[in-house]
């Protein structure tokens, strides 16, 4: 199944979902905010120009801008970017439209310093799309650009999702191979990855590899007792998380990953 038949049930998804407070809503959802931010900012430069692509309503896109980047921002879903607009009225140094991944044909090549793609990859089921996501956002980041891509981990969606709503026999036996690979089931909204099989998917890329972060680490499956936690602990807690967070043996907690990479050519 292909995007296009598959836009609609995204697009409803999103329009009823608050996405706006989903990365400020706790603390566990807070660690990804704060992981992927952390790792923008490092290899942001003054005056860069950024695209990010899936801002949805803007909380990594707005924040950029009000630091002073130049910043244009994609969504797939038109309530989202009507939102985006109506918080950044006063910036001038922003835009947003509506646009797809798969087609960014409204950007030239290498126009960006740095190109964020932070959501469409969640949605992409089969190998054609997702390879066309990829070339896409590589396309239009500058020579020497640096590209980051969210995904979802194959490996915690039993223990996130299928611990938390009973869905473990469901997963196991409907959606996932002998290694627990999750498949590519358009229906179940969500596409996710193992990191090697990620990885792999820039093979023939024009990019070097820079690293993989674990964006939120084990915070979605200890949720509640992070929440908890004194505020001298929560802050011992996230800066163990900052120091680990690129660690091979912290990916497998993580709900969200990061791949960062830099355009060569
Ligand atoms: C989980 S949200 C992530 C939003 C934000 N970037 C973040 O990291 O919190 C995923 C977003 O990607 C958007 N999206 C999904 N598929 C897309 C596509 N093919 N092109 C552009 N946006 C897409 C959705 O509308 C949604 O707003």
């Amino acid at each position: 199944m292909t995007l296009n038949k598959h836009k609609d049930i995204i697009i409803n998804n999103y329009t009823d979902y608050d996405e706006d407070s989903r990365l400020i809503k706790d603390r566990a959802h807070n660690m990804e905010y704060l992981t992927t931010m952390r790792y923008i900012q490092k290899f942001l430069k003054p005056g860069a120009k950024i695209l990010e692509i899936g801002a949805a309503t803007g909380r990594y896109s707005i924040a950029l801008a009000k630091m002073g980047y130049d910043v244009t921002a994609v969504d797939l879903t038109p309530k989202y970017v009507e939102i985006m607009k109506r918080k950044s009225r006063k910036l001038k140094n922003f835009q947003c439209m509506v646009g797809d991944a798969l087609d960014l044909s409204m950007f030239k090549d290498n126009s960006f310093d740095m190109v964020l793609n932070l959501g469409p990859m969640y949605h992409l089921f089969n190998k054609k799309d997702k390879n066309q996501a990829i070339k896409e956002t590589i396309r239009v980041a500058k020579k020497n650009g640096v590209c980051m891509f969210a995904y979802i981990s194959s490996a915690t969606i039993m223990t996130t999702y299928g611990l938390r709503h009973h869905k473990c026999y469901d997963l196991l036996t409907r959606c996932m191979d002998k290694e627990g690979r999750v498949a590519d089931i358009p229906e179940e909204i969500f596409a996710a990855f193992y990191v090697e099989d990620f990885k792999k998917l820039f093979a023939k890329t024009n990019t070097k590899y820079i690293t993989n972060v674990s964006a939120d680490g084990i915070g979605p499956v200890l949720r509640e007792l992070i929440e908890d936690l004194p505020k001298k602990d929560y802050q011992a807690f996230l800066e163990w998380h900052f120091r680990t967070c690129e660690r091979l043996d912290q990916q497998g907690y993580s709900n969200h990953l990061l791949y960062i990479c830099r355009k060569v050519k």
